[in-house]
């Protein structure tokens, strides 16, 4: 088979990636490893920052976040018992987030792809990259049991931070930059309407937790739990006695969480890493497979989104001009956004988790910090502009 751009990985990014190019008249095959139905079930992001709303809808994606999506103004901050509301909108000019689950996004964009796009090949695997370094590298991957080939101009490695794109970057060029945090999240997703109407973000000196939603009537919640934890070591009734004492409130002693079905459980642990450069010859890495960030921030999807959105544009800039420049600065743009974000969302991870080598001393720091955000427009409104999202650029 023959293409312009391989997409590796059905992901956010590889199918966004592929919706773009698509309405810019660019020609993709996208190979993704897992069936159609692991993809579209996987459990993960929650939270679109403006950029990634407007994205959506300009790629003719957003009919359906449009009507189910819930448009988000601010966030709650919640510790020492008192909540803390940050207004996004008076913080930053108007700016918002939507709450419209990974999983709906990925299955919007898959709808219309399998109507009107590219080939898309559910469990087709690849194996390696060949030729980076030449103008026509070639995809090696398995479908159906038989090893094929795929011959393009370009290749973008969208397939996540295990995936085998990054590979093909020479260990000599490649450099990751990493850090690990000593704790991991506990997420259920629970058939109770969400705690409150925006998200609550809650330090407390039992851990961090986090009250967020799917829908109205489907939360999302997350503990933080040391590493390694065994979801099986928290039982159902564990998890909402915890979140009840993590979300107290002073002033309401008798306030507890409406319990629901728990139709979900799993752990993630939190890590930090970037992989520079993000472009080798005709390689070109986005999303997780060029870095990843802890949860906290709510970034993850986000980044994919434009790092997709920067390579589309030069892409689309290189065959209608015949100039290379902005895809020789791909590589460079995405960093900078990809390092602010790095930068948010460790600092909003430190900043809530308890870190179990903390002296006391850290943690007055921690609550300093904690109210300096609540109290100081500047404090707040320098993490109001990071949520809900750092320009894009071209
Ligand atoms: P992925 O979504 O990982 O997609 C990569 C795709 O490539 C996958 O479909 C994979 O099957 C495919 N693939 C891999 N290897 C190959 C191969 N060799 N050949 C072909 N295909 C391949 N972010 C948040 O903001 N909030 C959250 O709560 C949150 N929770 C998360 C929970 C988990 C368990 C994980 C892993 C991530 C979470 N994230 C969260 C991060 C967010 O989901 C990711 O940043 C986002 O999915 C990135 O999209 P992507 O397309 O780059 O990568
Ligand atoms: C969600 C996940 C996050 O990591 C976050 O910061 C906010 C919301 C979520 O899954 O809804």
């Amino acid at each position: 088979m023959r293409t312009t751009v391989a997409i590796i990985g059905g992901g956010p990014a590889g199918l966004l990636l592929a919706r773009l190019l698509h309405n810019a008249g660019i020609d993709t095959v996208t190979l993704e490893a897992r069936d159609r139905v692991h993809v579209e079930n996987r459990q993960r992001a929650g939270i679109l920052e403006q950029g990634t709303v407007d994205a959506l809808r300009s790629a003719g994606a957003g009919a359906r976040m449009d009507r189910e999506g819930l448009v988000h103004h601010g966030v709650e901050l919640r510790f020492d018992g008192q909540g803390h509301r940050l207004d996004f909108p008076a913080l930053t000019n108007g700016r918002s987030v939507m709450v419209y689950a990974q999983t709906e996004i990925v299955k919007d964009l898959i709808a219309l792809h399998t109507e009107e796009g590219g080939p898309l090949l559910f469990e087709a695997t690849v194996r390696e990259v060949e030729g980076a370094a030449t103008d026509r590298p070639i995809v090696h991957y398995t479908h159906q049991g038989k090893d094929q080939r795929l011959t393009c101009d370009y290749v973008i490695g969208c397939d996540g931070f295990h995936g085998v794109a990054r590979r093909a970057i020479p260990e000599s060029v490649r450099v990751t930059f990493e850090r690990t945090y000593p704790y991991s999240w506990l997420g259920i997703l629970a058939d109770t309407p969400p705690v409150y109407d925006e998200l609550i973000y809650a330090h407390s000196a039992r851990g961090f937790a986090l009250a967020s939603m799917r829908t109205p009537t489907v939360s999302r919640l997350y503990l933080q739990v040391p590493n390694g934890t065994d979801p099986a070591d928290w039982p159902d009734e564990r998890i909402w006695d915890e979140l009840d004492s993590r979300l107290a409130l002073t002033d309401d002693p008798g306030w507890k969480l409406a319990r629901g079905r728990i139709s979900a459980k799993s752990v993630l642990p939190m890590r930090s890493s970037v992989t520079e450069p993000m472009r080798y010859g005709r390689v070109f890495l986005a999303g997780d497979a060029a870095h990843i960030v802890p949860p906290t921030g709510a970034k993850g999807l986000n980044l994919a989104a434009s790092d997709v959105i920067t390579l589309a544009r030069a892409l689309e800039h290189a065959r209608d001009t015949g100039s290379a420049e902005l895809l020789d600065a791909y590589s460079d743009t995405c960093l900078r956004r990809v390092w602010g974000a790095e930068h948010f969302s460790s600092t909003m991870t430190t900043a809530l988790h308890q870190d179990p080598a903390h002296s006391p001393f850290d943690a007055r720091l921690q609550l300093s910090r904690l109210r300096r955000l609540a109290t100081s427009p500047h404090a707040a409104a320098e993490l109001a502009e990071n949520y809900t999202g750092l320009p894009i650029s071209a």
